[in-house]
């Protein structure tokens, strides 16, 4: 007779996304670790995780050890600062937004990054698109790390109200918190 598998190993299983991450991959060079945050335009989305994640491994003393850039897939806004909304989102909460530059994702980056976090599943596709596609533990959704509803995407707010940036900015915060304790695991291993 063949196993079968109970509802709740075949919904982990199946789903495994829909889990908190509480693992990342190895560095590539150890003590230093790479996140690049990649949306469709790197003006709205991927800005925004950059600029609170590096505040957070700034707080916690992790700035000469860990690298935090962003992209997007497209190169609609190279060149670019923040969409105004998000950097408006941005100050209010006391963060600077104004370093920010769009740039492009680059397919190298798949040998180079530690960790590719990826605001949604287009993203992903297209990510996973580019030169050999990367590797699978190093190519994440971003919310694949948010410890209060992992595995979902990190809406676009581009065409909608200010809202969706105020939605955009409490998903990075809470995720960018849990994610910090796992950078900070593993290179200061
Ligand atoms: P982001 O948002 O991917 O979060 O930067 C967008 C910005 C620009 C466009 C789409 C999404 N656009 O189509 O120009």
């Amino acid at each position: 007779m063949t196993d079968t598998p109970t509802s709740s190993s075949l919904s982990r299983s199946t789903s495994p996304s829909t889990s908190l991450a509480t693992s990342l991959p190895a560095p590539r060079h150890e003590g230093r670790y790479r996140v690049a945050m990649v949306c469709l335009g790197n003006i709205c989305r991927s800005p925004v995780a950059d600029v609170v994640f590096s505040e957070r491994v700034a707080a916690a003393g992790l700035a000469d050890r860990v690298e935090v850039v962003s992209a997007g897939t497209a190169d609609y806004h190279v060149g670019k600062p923040m969409d105004p909304r998000a950097a408006q989102s941005l100050t209010t909460a006391g963060y600077d937004p104004s370093r920010h530059r769009a740039q492009q994702f680059q397919a190298v980056w798949h040998d180079e990054a530690d960790l590719i976090l990826v605001m949604d599943n287009s993203n992903l596709a297209d990510v996973r698109g580019l030169g050999d596609g990367g590797e699978p533990e190093r190519v994440r959704l971003f919310r694949d790390f948010d410890p209060d509803f992992p595995g979902g995407e990190v809406p676009d707010p581009y065409y909608g109200g200010e809202e969706g940036f105020g939605e955009v900015l409490s998903m990075v915060e809470r995720t960018s918190a849990h994610l910090v304790e796992l950078v900070a695991g593993v290179v200061t291993r």
